[in-house]
């Protein structure tokens, strides 16, 4: 079974790490690979890649576990 690591970075995107595939709406494979970092701002121009974005969008969220 597949297994990866998804990181909502600080007032960034997500890092997702391991092993996965990435599809987009339409069923399109993206990309193959063991690391990318995936837009949560929702400024991104390359979608759903973060491109850096979210620095100049002043996003704000620091997703943390309820305890
Ligand atoms: S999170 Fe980086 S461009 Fe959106």
């Amino acid at each position: 079974m597949a297994e990866a690591t998804i990181t909502p970075g600080d007032d960034g995107p997500y890092h997702v790490q391991g092993d996965f595939v990435l599809i987009d709406g339409a069923g399109n494979r993206l990309e193959i690979t063991d690391e990318t970092w995936l837009c949560r701002c929702g400024e991104s121009d390359d979608k759903p890649y973060c491109v850096g974005a979210h620095r100049g969008c002043e996003f704000a969220d620091r997703s943390r576990v309820a305890k």
